[in-house]
C-alpha cells in the first residue's frame, strides 16, 4: 500500500502535528505500507481562483506544487491529512489544497482510497476539526478509518502520552489493514454515495459549461 500524507502546518515537519502524524505512518509502515509525507507549506499551494478551468478541462491551470501532488494522490492508495487547528479549522495551507481538489469532488476522484485525519491543538476542540478532514476524504470518495488528536498543552514537549502513541500506530496500522481487506464504513458510505448523487445531478445540469467533467462522468460513472 502506498500512503501520502500531507502536513498543513506552517512548521512542517518540525511540529507537533507532523510529530504525531509520524507515529501514524510508523504503524502504516509496520504494516508494510510505503509512505510518502509532503508538508504545504515548502510546496506553496496557491489558493483555488474559481477560473473553473478545472471542471472545464481537467487540470487546474496555476503554476505551484498542486498538480504535482494531485498526481502522486492519485497514484497512491491511502491519503493522511494532517492539519493544527487554527482558531477551529484546518490550517489556511491545507485548506488551499482541499478547495485546489474541487474538480476531484466533482468527479469523485478518490475512490478506492483509504484516508485517515491527524490534528494537533493547543488547547483543544480537535474532533470538528478531525470529521471535516474525514468528511472530505468521504466526499472524494475515499473511506475514512479514523482519526487521532492530541491537545499539546495536556503533552510535554512532542512526547505524547501512551495512549494518544497507541491511537495513533493503531490508526496507521488500520489504515493498511483496511486497504488489504477491503473494508467498507457504513456510515462513510452513506455520506458518500449521497453526495455522488448530488454530483450526478450538478454535472447534468452544467454540462454545457463543463464539458470535461460531464464527459469523464459518462465515461467513467455511467451518467446517461
Ligand atoms: C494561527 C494559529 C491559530 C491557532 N488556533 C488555535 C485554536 O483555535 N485552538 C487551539 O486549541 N489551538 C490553536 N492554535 C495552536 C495550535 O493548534 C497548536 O499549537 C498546534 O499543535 C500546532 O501544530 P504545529 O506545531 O504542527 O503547527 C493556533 C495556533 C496558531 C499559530
Amino acid at each position: 500500500m502506498k500512503i501520502i500524507a500531507l502536513v498543513g502546518s506552517p512548521k512542517g515537519m518540525n511540529g507537533n502535528t507532523a510529530a504525531l502524524l509520524n507515529i501514524v505512518l510508523e504503524g502504516a509502515r509496520n504494516q508494510g505500507a510505503e509512505t510518502e509525507t509532503i508538508a504545504i507549506r515548502g510546496k506553496e499551494i496557491r489558493p483555488c481562483l474559481s477560473c473553473d478551468a478545472c471542471h472545464k478541462h481537467g487540470v487546474c491551470p496555476q503554476k505551484d506544487a498542486f498538480n504535482a501532488i494531485k498526481a502522486k494522490i492519485m497514484d497512491a492508495d491511502g491519503l493522511v491529512l494532517a492539519s493544527p487547528n487554527y482558531i477551529f479549522h484546518v490550517s489556511a495551507q491545507l485548506k488551499a489544497f482541499i478547495d485546489r481538489c474541487c474538480g476531484i469532488v466533482h468527479c469523485v476522484g478518490f475512490e478506492g482510497k483509504y484516508g485517515a485525519a491527524v490534528v494537533t491543538s493547543g488547547g483543544g476542540e480537535e474532533r470538528p476539526i478531525a470529521s471535516y478532514l474525514n468528511h472530505f476524504l468521504a466526499i472524494t470518495g475515499a473511506i475514512p478509518i479514523g482519526s487521532v488528536w492530541a491537545t499539546m498543552s495536556q503533552v510535554e514537549g512532542q512526547n505524547f502520552p501512551d495512549n494518544v502513541r497507541k491511537k495513533a500506530f493503531s490508526l496507521g496500522e488500520n489504515l493498511v489493514k483496511a486497504w488489504k481487506s477491503k473494508t467498507t464504513s457504513s456510515k462513510y458510505n452513506k455520506v458518500s454515495s449521497q453526495f455522488e448523487e448530488r454530483m450526478r445531478s450538478l454535472i447534468l445540469w452544467r454540462k454545457q459549461e463543463w464539458p470535461y467533467e460531464y464527459k469523464y462522468w459518462k465515461q467513467h460513472r455511467g451518467l446517461k
